[in-house]
């Protein structure tokens, strides 16, 4: 039976990381490294297995691999095949940094992988090296042209929205989208346990950024009952699309259609919901009716909506650990 949770909200989109470790150490998200256990007890195949066969059950029909940086997991295809083996999944995404795509994209593809988000926070080498700790700002950009010569074109692109950089990286992520077909959505810092300071260096909001796009010819699309929380547009002149997520602006939840599972098998309600729902045990044991009696029960749980505008606190933990 469906995940319908009080609001009338269908839960059919999984979130799920599947590491919490990662191979970048950017500013905004893992300043002082990785901060978890020194061997993650990450959830095993025949766990997630279990996991994506009881949410398919209840209605789930997109899963995002999340993490960390989910290409870390050597098993990542093996995890792939294991939500295409079940059929009511239509979509599998993957959210990555792109370090190891040119290597591995290809065996995703052929596992099932139908849609891909790419962290490029900056299109000038010393910048993304400034921001994420790495050289790779080249390298990325020519796999990820090599993935698109390819015909793959299912590419969303995620940038922060820094307020020290954007001047430089508006003009570029403009440029990027003008000749391919890719949707660059420039994301509103969030607050995270670790990044106080930074945060309140650096946060801008979106809205003047989208003025000056709309001004350039841009227009807003239409929401549809797929859409996620980018506010999207296009300009007819462009083959890729601009979109912004602002998770500060009202109206960010009505919509929402997600539940989160994280590397050690925790599920959270929200991004910023504080309570971690422990399914391990269902897991370890490949109870799956304990599973999904659990999850009918704990859906019941889902907030409205999250709290930001009322208390303005942050997210409690960093993104490296729930994956956004
Ligand atoms: P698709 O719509 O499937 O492309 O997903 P997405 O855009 O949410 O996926 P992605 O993993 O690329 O996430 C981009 C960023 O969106 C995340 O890092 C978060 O900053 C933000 N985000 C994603 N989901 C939520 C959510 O439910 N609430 C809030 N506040 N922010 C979210
Ligand atoms: N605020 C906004 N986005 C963040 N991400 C990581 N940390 C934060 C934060 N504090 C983004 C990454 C990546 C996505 C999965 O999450 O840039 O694109
Ligand atoms: Fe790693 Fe993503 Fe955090 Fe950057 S934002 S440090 S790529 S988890």
């Amino acid at each position: 039976m469906n995940l319908t949770d009080p609001f009338n909200r269908r839960l059919s989109y999984l979130r799920l990381s599947i590491t919490d470790l990662c191979n970048y150490r950017c500013n905004y998200c893992l300043p002082n490294g990785y901060q978890g256990k020194a061997k993650p007890d990450e959830l095993t195949l025949p766990e997630i297995e279990t996991l994506v066969a009881v949410f398919a059950q209840n209605g789930t029909r997109k899963i995002r691999l999340t993490g960390g940086e989910p290409t870390l997991r050597a098993d990542l295809p093996d995890i792939i095949a294991a939500c295409r083996a079940n059929p009511e999944i239509q979509h599998i995404a993957l959210t990555t940094n792109a370090f190891k795509l040119g290597k591995l994209f290809p065996q995703y593809r052929v596992a099932g992988l139908d849609k891909l988000n790419v962290s490029i926070d900056s299109f000038q080498p010393e910048t993304f090296h400034k921001i994420t700790g790495k050289n790779e700002c080249h390298h990325i950009l020519n796999d990820l042209e090599q993935i698109l010569a390819d015909g793959f074109n299912n590419i969303k692109i995620n940038t922060l929205l820094l307020k020290e950089h954007i001047e430089q990286t508006l003009p570029d992520a403009i440029e990027f989208v003008k000749t391919r077909p890719v949707t660059l959505r420039f994301i509103e810092l969030m607050q995270t346990g670790d990044n106080f300071h930074f945060f309140n260096q650096q946060h801008i909001s979106t809205s003047k950024i989208e003025q000056t796009l709309i001004s350039q010819g841009w227009q807003l699309k239409p929401r549809d009952e797929h859409s996620g929380p980018a506010r999207e547009y296009y300009h007819r002149d462009f083959a890729g699309g601009m979109g912004f997520i602002a998770p500060y602006s009202k109206d960010f939840c009505h919509s929402c259609n997600r539940l989160r599972i994280t590397s050690q098998g925790k599920m959270h309600l929200c991004l910023f919901g504080g309570i971690a729902y422990d399914v391990r045990d269902f897991l370890r044991n490949n109870d799956r009716a304990g599973l999904s009696q659990f999850l009918h029960e704990t859906i019941r749980e889902k907030p409205e909506h999250h709290y930001l505008h009322d208390k303005k606190v942050g997210l409690i933990r960093n993104l490296s650990m729930t994956g956004g």
